[in-house]
């Protein structure tokens, strides 16, 4: 065990990639454990997915703080109380404030369904069928100050078709999703990713 990465994984709603990482760890290519799922919506699905694997989970809810720092205040407490060294955002729709990045220095990722830079934000999928781009995708990214704005880790292409809408497009994605989160975690886990301003190297080991 005592090699397990520790992560803590937020959520808001379905929890399909919080699946893939706890499918990829069950299945051992994934050398990690999950010490919390936290979700700030008490309705997300991904609790269920929590629930059924047995990790344990906590829910706090938007409206229950005075301000979005004491929100990440409670949050930082929980992360920490379960000694998490990597937190993943996974489908996690809040801006976190400096209270939690500076707890977690450049150990925070995410996950967003767009080739960053383009298509920050939300409904990354949408603003890519709109715009007409031929290509879209999804972004593991280390999380700084900014919307969507940090290190980038990896990326998948997806070509856009014709007839795509936000859903169809947003469903081929979320497939890359499941593939390189998990990927981006491993190399983490592994030391293998080193960050130089913008711009992340993956050291061979
Ligand atoms: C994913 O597509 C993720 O990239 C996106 O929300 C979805 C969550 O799905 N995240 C963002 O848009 C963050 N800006 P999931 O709950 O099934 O993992």
């Amino acid at each position: 065990m005592a090699d397990l990465l520790k992560l803590g994984v937020l959520i808001s709603g379905n929890g399909s990639n919080l699946q893939s990482i706890i499918d990829n760890i069950e299945n051992g290519s994934l050398k990690a454990v999950i010490k919390i799922v936290v979700s700030n919506n008490p309705d997300a699905f991904g609790i269920a997915r929590a629930k059924k694997h047995g990790i344990p989970f906590a829910i706090l809810k938007n409206g229950d703080y005075r301000s979005k720092d004491d929100f990440d205040a409670a949050l930082v407490k929980i992360l920490k109380d379960c000694d998490v060294e990597l937190v993943t955002l996974a489908g996690f729709m809040r801006i976190i404030t400096p209270t939690l990045l500076r707890a977690f220095p450049g150990r925070i990722m995410n996950i967003h369904p767009a080739l960053l830079p383009s298509f920050p934000g939300l409904h990354g999928q949408k603003q890519a069928v709109d715009y007409g781009v031929k290509f879209s995708g999804c972004t593991v990214h280390f999380v700084d100050e900014g919307v969507d704005t940090g290190p980038i880790i990896i990326q998948a292409a997806v070509p856009v078709m014709d007839d795509d809408t936000e859903d169809t497009l947003g469903a081929r994605i979320l497939k890359e999703e499941h593939k390189i989160y998990p990927r981006a975690i491993q190399l983490f886990a592994d030391g293998q990713l080193e960050i130089n301003g913008r711009k992340v190297k993956i050291i061979n080991r």
